[in-house]
């Protein structure tokens, strides 16, 4: 290869932006470099593809895909097999699609409840975010098309997100954010790896040599390329020289950082020798390992799009959102709706026409369109994210299963209607939504637009009511004790109403559980609010008076809960969430017993469950071990799980693999993980609050 020839493959264009987008005929999605013919490298044809293959602002006029619901619905299944059957699926469109490059693999933890993004993510616990974000990149992958996994690594925030410095203690960061991605990458094998816009210990992410030499590629051995974000570049051989490999999205860095890094900027670097010949080489070698090792020269994908499969697809997607609804309230056995109710009225969440989805750089254009999308006016999203709901009515869906039922809809603007309505009825099914997008954090939990007070208005008129929660994360239910029912369906993707009916009606037996803790009020996670939301607040203010110089100057936030994100941090704390992380309910009941661990380099727990209910179910048992961190707090962990369907009254033995990780100990000076050589604490729980049973190991 030509000096030009190698600084060629390490930058990308978004095609949005660039004129060469044209030349090259690709689509207008969100990446791509022209590869080099002369050598038959191939073209990367890069999409975001998180959720299904995205189009943002519909700008592949009428390019429609499949939309899984949000990462916290494929999360709560707590299945591989589910977040693998999504990823291939994706992967499959994508590559019918052209794309050979998919910005998929979000692994990140949630550390706050509120944070804009928690919809893209698979939850609190490393465990579980690193397996089903590994399965899902497998899935991807399994198409012979690259993934990435992304952001890497502590990317916990959107206020603020190209200038905050996210600080923490190191060995807490290897035994938290850092441990989701080690599982993730060793069970994926991504072809490459996204940085993030912020800092993290007082470097960006993309200019961390601590991170990226030091822990992605000398201690994990990763072989292929980092890539950065869109806009997430700031310099040429410093970023270089500690380990990124491609500066992505180059048309972003001119606007946001005010030039491009990666193309004849490092070739004066390279021909200066401040970038050595030697890492120019490993820069390109890693993108073309990453190419060829997941099939990208060997199985080219085609030229022009494929048909696609839209109805199998459809099934996948709806599979998601069946195992992944959590059933957070069943009183008196409220659910399932019996087939003698005789009247239904549906109220709220624009349920007559389909059901929310998050908004951003993962946004879908699903099957049938987006019946209703509202723009946004101002703010750090308007320019890229609109609220869009998937064209899946639930109330459609309702009305399918609900035989012989009158099935009415009100939209719930008018609260004494729906009361009305609600009073007449045998029952009410009331839909919430709250909208969360990229680039804005909530500013507080609670429901929007004065939905706690249409459900406290419909919950007094008729306590048999049932809430259908379409939330991009927890939210707070000051209603809680009034309702009978609630059903937490996340954003539900473009087979979510059918999803829903089918739970409220039983078809399917609920058995998502809670990746995340649902605090009972906001004060009770470790930051009740966004770091930098004074400024961000005095900033739009000014933009409301008209000065648009206005700017956040960078800011730090500590996060001084280290390791012990989630349900740990409840632990320590001695607080009672609204929800605990692992909760779900279920239409039968399960019992446990046997519990019996074996230690040892493949340590693994025996369990026998039993379904002593009415009706086949799948439960989710989770294993915890109780150690010590770096930071000296000793909490329990979750170091297993399983998803088992069990028909009713038959036992089913479960073998339980723990990731030993789980429970070590992080010593940052050995770069070591430390086991405890004693006797450990194991629990199996049916969340993190309610272990059944205890064993040593
Ligand atoms: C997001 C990434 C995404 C990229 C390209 C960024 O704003 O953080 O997740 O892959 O845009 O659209």
């Amino acid at each position: 290869m030509t000096l030009a020839e190698k600084i060629s493959l390490l930058s990308s264009h978004c095609p949005l932006f660039s004129p060469l987008a044209q030349r090259y005929n690709m689509p207008l999605a969100t990446g791509f470099n022209p590869g080099i013919p002369r050598l038959n490298i191939p073209a990367l044809r890069m999409t975001d593809s998180g959720l299904g293959v995205a189009n943002v602002l519909n700008k592949r006029e009428g390019d429609t895909a499949t939309a899984l619901p949000s990462a916290l619905s494929t999360a709560a299944t707590f299945d591989s097999s589910i977040a693998r059957a999504g990823g291939a699926m994706v992967g499959a469109e994508a590559r019918a699609k052209t794309f050979n490059v998919l910005l998929a693999g979000a692994a990140n933890i949630i550390r706050d409840p509120w944070a804009g993004r928690n919809f893209e993510y698979l939850g609190e616990d490393p465990l579980l975010v690193g397996t089903l974000a590994g399965a899902a990149i497998q899935g991807v992958q399994s198409n012979r098309i690259a993934s990435t996994a992304k952001h890497f690594v502590l990317n916990p925030q959107e206020t603020g997100r190209m200038i905050m410095d996210a600080r923490i203690d190191p060995a807490a960061l290897r035994e938290s954010d850092l441990l989701a991605f080690e599982i993730a990458i060793e069970l994926g094998q991504p072809a490459s790896v996204m940085g993030p816009y912020n800092k993290i210990n007082g470097e960006f992410g993309c200019e961390s040599d601590e991170l990226l030499n030091g822990v992605l590629k000398r201690d994990w051995g990763f072989r292929g390329w980092v890539m950065s974000d869109w806009g997430s570049t700031h310099s040429t051989e410093k970023a270089a020289l500690a380990g990124l490999d491609q500066e992505s999205g180059m048309e972003f860095d001119v606007m946001l950082n005010g030039a491009i890094f990666f193309t004849d900027r490092l070739l004066d670097a390279v021909r200066e020798h401040r970038v050595p010949a030697a890492r120019l080489d490993d820069m390109v070698r890693r993108v073309l390992i990453g190419m060829i090792d997941k099939g990208l020269f060997d199985h080219p994908v085609p030229s022009h799009p494929q048909p696609i499969d839209m109805q199998s697809h459809a099934l996948v997607a709806q599979r998601v959102a069946e195992a992944g609804t959590v059933l957070l309230r069943n009183e008196r056995n409220m659910l399932p709706l019996s087939a003698a109710v005789k009247s239904i009225v549906v109220i709220g969440g624009h349920a007559d026409i389909g059901v929310l989805s998050g908004g951003g750089s993962s946004q879908v254009r699903s099957v049938g369109g987006a019946p209703i999308e509202i723009g946004l006016e101002s703010g750090d999203a308007a320019l890229f994210a609109r609220q869009t709901w998937h064209a899946s009515s639930p109330l459609q869906a309702i009305k399918a299963l609900a035989s012989g039922a009158d099935v009415s809809f009100l939209d719930g603007t008018d609260r004494a209607l729906a009361a009305k309505a609600a009073h007449a009825a045998d029952m009410a099914v009331v839909f919430a939504t709250h909208w969360r997008t990229e680039g804005v954090d909530l500013q507080s939990l609670s429901l929007t637009d004065d939905q706690d007070e249409l459900i406290e208005t419909v919950a007094a008129a008729n306590p048999r009511t049932v809430v259908v929660l379409e939330t991009g994360g927890p939210v707070l239910m000051p209603w809680m004790d009034r309702v009978s029912a609630v059903l937490a369906a996340w954003y539900p993707g473009q087979r979510g109403g059918e999803a829903i009916a089918n739970i409220l009606f039983g078809k399917v037996n609920p058995s998502g559980r809670l990746p995340i803790t649902f605090p009972a009020t906001a004060t009770q996670a470790p930051r009740p609010e966004p770091g930098g939301l004074e400024q961000l607040r005095a900033r739009d203010a000014a933009r409301e008076a008209g000065d648009e110089k206005v700017r956040i100057a960078p800011f730090s936030v500590v996060y001084h809960e280290g390791a012990n994100v989630g349900y740990r941090w409840y632990e320590i704390k001695k607080q009672k969430p609204l929800f605990a992380f692992g909760f779900g309910l279920s239409y039968t009941t399960f019992s446990y017993s046997n519990l019996a661990a074996i230690g040892g380099s493949a340590p693994r727990v025996t369990l026998d469950i039993t379904n002593t209910g009415p009706v086949a179910g799948a439960d989710v048992p989770q294993i915890y071990v109780r150690a010590t961190g770096a930071d000296g707090t000793t909490t329990w962990r979750l170091a297993g799980f399983a998803r088992i369907e069990i028909d009713p009254g038959v036992t089913r033995r479960v073998v339980i693999p723990l990731e030993p990780r789980t429970y070590a100990r992080w010593d940052e000076a050995s770069r070591k993980w430390i086991f405890a050589s004693d006797e450990l604490q194991i629990a199996v729980g049916r969340s993190a609050t309610d272990l059944v049973l205890r064993s040593t190991m």
